[in-house]
């Protein structure tokens, strides 16, 4: 379905019916990676791409995104869908964007399911190395960041799930990479918040993430109230897609223990 957010054409992926979860991709990802939960019953299914990558139209070169500016470029696209309250389950980049939906828009959230994420902003490093890929982006193009990247996000056990995840790297347009890179460079510190979330949520990190490793999890995890960690066996940072029976498991067993709870669509 295509939709059209603040004049931008939004490629969105809908599927099936029951508790809204809101699929929120990483970087430099699409909503194809998250193919492997749209089997799972009983959800209404929103993946979007987010501007710039997957199908969706890039971020014209003047535009400059936030993190902030993602999370109400979705809930704006949550208006055109008329969907008053999701789940909001981010993964990685993802997860700062659902961080940031609860904590600017939280009467638009009744779930998070935070995968392979963390709370902390960017080291003085990190975002050094952030804006060398910009750099790089802009003089090379994408294929040296994916060729980078590919073997920290994934196991590569299996050589098709592998090919998965490159052929949707290579869909990210070099705009929608600057404009995430700089916005995740920028974002801020989501921990002072973490102790007043107040919707069930449940923490999904794959046991071989070195990205955002378990540590990180964890201490999330700890910090706001109630919340569930699960640990994925054998999954690296995609852990929705290294192991996503376990993933999937993860989840139903979430909107298992907190039916009633959770926002629901009946038709
Ligand atoms: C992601 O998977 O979205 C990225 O690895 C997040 C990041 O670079 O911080």
């Amino acid at each position: 379905m295509e939709v059209g957010v603040r004049r931008h054409r939004m490629h969105v992926l809908e599927q099936g019916s029951g508790v809204p979860i809101l699929w929120i991709h990483g970087f430099p990802l699409s909503s194809e990676a998250f193919r492997p939960q749209l089997g799972m019953l009983g959800v209404r299914h929103i993946v979007p791409d987010l501007p710039g990558f997957g199908l969706s139209e890039e971020p014209s070169p003047e535009t400059r995104l936030t993190i902030d500016n993602y999370a109400s470029i979705l809930v704006e696209l949550l208006d055109d869908l008329s969907i008053p309250r999701v789940v909001a389950a981010g993964l990685s980049m993802g997860g700062y964007i659902a961080l940031s939906m609860i904590r600017r828009h939280h009467d638009r959230i009744g779930g998070l399911i935070l995968i392979d994420t963390r709370a902390e902003p960017d080291s003085t490093e990190a975002r050094q190395s952030r804006l060398e890929t910009i750099e790089q982006v802009e003089r090379e193009g994408t294929g040296p960041l994916i060729a980078s990247m590919l073997p920290r996000l994934i196991t590569g056990l299996d050589e098709n799930v592998l090919q998965h995840a490159e052929n949707i790297m290579r869909t990210a347009s070099r705009r929608g990479i600057i404009e995430a890179s700089r916005a995740m460079a920028d974002r801020p510190d989501a921990t002072p918040e973490l102790s007043s979330i107040s919707v069930p949520t449940l923490v999904i990190v794959g046991e071989r993430d070195e990205i955002t490793p378990e540590a990180n999890a964890r201490k999330m995890a700890d910090e706001i109230p109630g919340a569930e960690l699960i640990v994925i066996p054998g999954a690296a940072h995609l852990s929705n897609l290294d192991n996503p029976a376990e993933f999937n498991a993860a989840v139903r067993h979430f909107l298992d223990t907190h039916r009633g709870v959770l926002p629901e669509e009946r038709t």
